[in-house]
């Protein structure tokens, strides 16, 4: 791949958080930047920060989900730039709660932003990245995509999917000189807690038989998430995967999360599930 100077990357998600931490890094690497969420007024004011010139960043306020805002996004992304040589496939939110309390249009909407809109958008990509003869798509999974846990188990879902449309999409594009890299994140300092304890509000309000269960996994999270790193921890990997002359396949951090992956790897699952268990 070509310096960073030399590309034009599309990071999602890229109003908060891990993408924005992206955006910030790439740009500082000289990157030009097609940066999309829905909250124009935060990418306004990255972009005017990141380049006062307006020449290297391009804003695109889209919802993922929304076909016709995708077709917007990569029209625009091409009418500006005239290519893309990276897709930082970032945007995402966790759906907590016990399976039981979460309603399908819940489950549906965490498969829709976290899964059926990233394929989507990766499919509008794909064919530019294919005529070019190289490029990279960089997808934001998570430690979730190989550890399942109680009350999380749909956005954990999300990311094992995740993990399988990477390692599939691979292969399939390697000819083309496509690389598709997963980046693995464990506990991040973003907005990720407050989006996940929206979304979940219904499903986590229980007086009756998870109740218990519930107050430990606030509790826990909150506990966990002590360990949270800034977001710039993963917009380092996601740097080295679009530099790379030869890219892992996946990258995971920080420390924690690697310790994570290497317990999930080494225990039987009845040991691991202790691991992780909600004390009652
Ligand atoms: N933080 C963690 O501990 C952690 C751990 C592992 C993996 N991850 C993954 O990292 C990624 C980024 O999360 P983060 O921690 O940076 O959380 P965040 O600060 O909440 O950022 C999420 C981003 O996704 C965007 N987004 C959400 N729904 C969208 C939609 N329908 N259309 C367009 N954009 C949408 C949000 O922008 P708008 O609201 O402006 O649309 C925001 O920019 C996610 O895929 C998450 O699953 C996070």
């Amino acid at each position: 791949m070509p310096a960073l100077a030399d590309q034009v990357i599309l990071v999602t998600g890229a109003s908060s958080g891990i993408g924005e931490a992206t955006a910030r890094r790439l740009a500082h690497g000289g990157a030009r930047l097609v940066l999309t969420a829905r909250r124009a007024d935060r990418l306004q004011s990255i972009a005017r920060e990141l380049d006062p010139g307006g020449q290297r960043i391009l804003v695109v306020a889209a919802d993922i989900t929304l076909a016709t805002d995708r077709e917007r996004l990569i029209n625009e992304a091409l009418a500006h730039f005239g290519r893309i040589d990276g897709l930082v496939n970032n945007a995402g939110y966790g759906q907590r709660g016990p399976l039981e309390r979460v309603a399908v249009d819940a489950i549906r909407r965490n498969f829709e932003v976290n899964v059926f809109s990233l394929i989507a958008l990766t499919q509008l990509v794909i064919p530019h990245l294919r005529s070019q003869g190289r490029g990279r798509i960089i997808n934001i999974g998570s430690v979730a995509g190989r550890i399942a846990r109680p009350l999380s188990s749909v956005y954990d879902s999300t990311k094992h999917a995740l993990e399988a449309l990477t390692d599939g999409l691979r292969g399939e594009l390697l000819p083309f000189g496509i690389d598709v890299v997963m980046i693995r994140p464990g506990y991040i300092a973003s907005e990720f807690a407050e989006a996940a304890n929206a979304a979940s509000a219904d499903a986590l309000d229980d007086s009756g038989p998870y109740a218990s269960y519930v107050e430990a996994y606030r509790k826990g999270y909150s506990r966990k998430r002590r360990f949270a790193r800034p977001p710039d921890a993963i917009a380092h990997l996601v740097e080295r995967a679009l530099t790379a002359a030869r890219p892992s396949t996946h990258y995971s951090g920080p420390a924690h999360a690697r310790v994570f992956l290497f317990l999930r790897w080494l225990l039987p699952a009845r040991w691991f599930d202790r691991f992780v268990r909600l004390k009652r």
